[in-house]
């Protein structure tokens, strides 16, 4: 039988990378091998995301750059899946007619079955049930040659419905996975090499809420620490509402547990928190902060902002400015305010212009890139214990690895490094990464 290739475009949050790696892992079950080429594949699936209206539009132009391939190859097979799929549903059959089949976020489990329908049939075919328990939660995704660092999912959905936010919508409801399953799935990962995992969820620290008897987050951090051959864990993405003191202290506790917590803050108004319906004041917030770095003074903090929420008026806007003054976060991410339809905040009044958006964006931006930089510059002189990944991009000679801090660093060296964890002397700090020797 010929080869059967499979290409896929992934957008979106690292939920969706994972994702798109139990795509790959099914798929090569019913005998379709992966390719970076998409005029080579037989099967493309689009796993999208719907974030932000940004997020939208890009999925739809790789989707016209990829439907000429299908003139060429009539038979290639495309299947549109992930959070906008779940939104759209049939829809996206009318804005794009050369799609074959839809599937939502829940309906993972069922591509090889959609796949073979559309082999022998070529009907179309959607699939957006959500389900109690999610079908897909233990597919096994063995990781990529090489790779010494995974991403574990710990729990799927969530139950905040921050008033901007669509995905409760597209998720479903949380759910987490037994401790079981997991300390089993990484056991299993040990084996092919990985020395790193990320605990993956919308929001980590309620992991085990959703189910009686279930071990808490703190607990569950523990219990990956005693399984030999990881060496570091981390997490993402945890809400400051449920921050606990438990949590925190586990920087302290938990050796394995790296000195970096991603924490989005959003605003720095209480007025903007309150609509957003985000569960904490600012204060909470920079207490949360101060604990922190009281229990782990080397820890490394990175946010998420959006800018030009409903109502924000300059002043608010200013809070957020003072406060990240305030904190001075290693890194944020920040985004302006899209409008999603559905999600309360669509119903506010007061929307804020897009050329104010981008004003306040780009301000906050470069003042952003000045405080990354100084905290980037304090670690030049320091010895940092980096996990070495791969080649490094920007030249052949070079590796590159993480910190315990999340930080980038480049240094001379041969790829036998891989997979090790050694100690470099940082010699310089860029904005993006950090320049070290190892002796
Ligand atoms: N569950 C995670 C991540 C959610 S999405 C969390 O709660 O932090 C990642 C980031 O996208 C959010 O933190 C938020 O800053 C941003 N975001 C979400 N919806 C948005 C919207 N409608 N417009 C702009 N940014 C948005
Ligand atoms: Fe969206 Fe809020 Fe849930 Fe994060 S916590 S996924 S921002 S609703
Ligand atoms: Fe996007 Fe869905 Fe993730 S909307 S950010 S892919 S959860």
């Amino acid at each position: 039988m010929k080869n059967k290739y499979l290409y896929i475009a992934t957008f979106g949050c690292q939920m969706n990378v994972h994702d798109s790696e139990q795509m790959a892992a099914l798929m090569k079950e019913s005998g379709y091998q992966p390719t970076e080429y998409p005029g080579k594949a037989d099967l493309i699936l689009f796993n999208t995301c719907s974030i932000r209206e940004k997020a939208e539009q890009k999925a739809f132009s790789e989707l016209g750059r990829i439907l000429r391939f299908k003139k060429r190859h009539p038979k290639l097979i495309i299947g549109f899946g992930g959070c906008l799929a779940q939104h759209l549903g049939a829809h996206v059959f009318h804005r794009a007619g050369e799609v074959d089949f839809v599937f939502g976020t829940h309906n993972i489990h069922l591509l090889p079955e959609m796949v073979a329908v559309v082999e022998k049939n070529r009907q179309r075919i959607t699939q957006t049930d959500f389900h109690k328990i999610l079908p897909s939660a233990n597919i096994f995704a063995p990781p990529q040659k090489g790779s010494v660092s995974c991403f574990v999912t710990i729990m799927q959905g969530c139950n905040n419905f921050c008033a901007y936010c669509v995905v409760p919508y597209l998720r479903g409801p949380e759910m987490s996975r037994t401790p079981q399953k997991i300390i089993e799935e990484i056991k299993r990962l040990t084996d092919y090499g990985i020395k790193e995992v990320t605990l993956l969820g919308q929001n980590v620290n309620s992991y085990g809420k959703t189910q009686e008897g279930q071990i808490n987050f703190a607990a569950l951090i523990k219990k990956v620490g005693q399984v030999d051959g990881i060496e570091r864990i981390r997490f993402t993405t945890s809400h400051p509402k449920d921050l606990s003191e438990e949590l925190i202290n586990c920087f302290a506790e938990e050796k394995k547990l790296c000195e970096h917590i991603h924490l989005p803050v959003q605003s720095g108004s209480n007025k903007v928190l309150e609509l957003m319906n985000r569960g904490y004041t600012v204060e909470d917030y920079l207490e949360k902060v101060a604990r922190l770095r009281q229990v782990c003074p080397r820890i490394s903090i990175t946010s998420d902002i959006i800018v030009g929420f409903p109502q924000e008026s300059e002043k608010d806007y200013q809070e957020t400015i003072d406060m990240m003054g305030k904190i001075r976060f290693d890194s944020v991410f920040s985004f302006k305010y899209s409008e999603r339809k559905g999600t309360a905040a669509q119903k506010l009044e007061g929307k804020v212009e897009e050329a104010e958006k981008l004003r306040r964006l780009k301000a906050l931006q470069s003042m952003q890139d000045e405080y990354t930089l100084q905290k980037n510059k304090q670690l030049e002189g320091s010895t940092q214990e980096i996990l070495v990944e791969a080649t490094s991009k920007n030249s052949e000679s070079d590796m590159m690895g993480r910190t315990r801090s999340w930080k980038i660093v480049n240094f001379k060296g041969n790829h036998a490094l891989a997979g090790m964890l050694v100690e470099a002397k940082i010699t310089r700090a860029y904005l993006h990464s950090l320049r070290g020797e190892i002796n």
